[in-house]
């Protein structure tokens, strides 16, 4: 099965991935932005402040294109179970915010433009943080981790969740760090087909 994890910048989506890795020695792990050289163009555009919006919204979807069909497919095929950090839904949540002028339905039209071609995930760990305390955590490093940027991003994730409750498991972030990463752990430890 294919399970992502997801949240704003600084909700500690990194130190749960890293208990997760501990706990979980037989599972996939991966992340969008790859660690290839698409990955690396995306990479570049996250530290251009002026890149283009919609530019850099085809730059992640290529991305996930060759994740899909060089990580995510054939791991799936071996039977695994796959942990990706970051997915399509970090797609629908922030270019659905970064394009909200340049669309009637920026989100709506994101997840369009994935719908014939992506791999849904199977279920989907939301880490629930409000937007000051995720700014202020993530420290500001790069153009998305601002409280007034990470506000419509999270407004998005809410949207995603209300759309499809039952593939969304929310986890409160801003429990002490011990607490959430048990927590995510016993969230993946408790998924049936695992
Ligand atoms: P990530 O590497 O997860 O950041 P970090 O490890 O610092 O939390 O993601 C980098 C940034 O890219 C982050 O601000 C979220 C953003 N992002 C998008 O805007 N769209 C996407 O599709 C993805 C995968 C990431």
């Amino acid at each position: 099965m294919l399970i992502t994890l997801e949240g704003l910048d600084g909700s500690g989506k990194t130190t749960c991935r890293a208990a997760l890795e501990s706990a979980f020695p037989d599972v996939t792990f991966t992340r969008e932005p790859t660690d290839s050289w698409y990955g690396d163009a995306v990479r570049q555009s996250i530290n251009t402040d002026d890149a283009d919006p919609l530019a850099e919204l085809f730059l992640y979807t290529a991305d996930h294109a060759a994740h899909i069909s060089e990580t995510i497919e054939p791991a799936l095929d071996r039977g695994e179970t796959i942990v990706s950090d970051r997915y399509s839904d970090s797609r629908y949540a922030y270019q659905g915010a970064t394009l909200a002028d340049r669309f009637e339905d920026a989100l709506a039209y994101v997840r369009e433009i994935h719908q014939p071609w992506t791999r849904p995930p199977d279920k989907t760990i939301y880490l629930d943080i409000d937007p000051e305390t995720a700014a202020a955590r993530s420290g500001a490093t790069n153009k998305f981790e601002t409280a007034q940027a990470l506000e419509p991003v999270r407004d998005n994730y809410e949207r995603l969740i209300d759309a499809e409750p039952d593939r969304f498991v929310r986890i409160d972030a801003t429990q002490p760090e011990a607490n959430l990463k048990e927590t995510v752990v016993e969230t993946v430890a408790e998924l049936p087909d695992r």
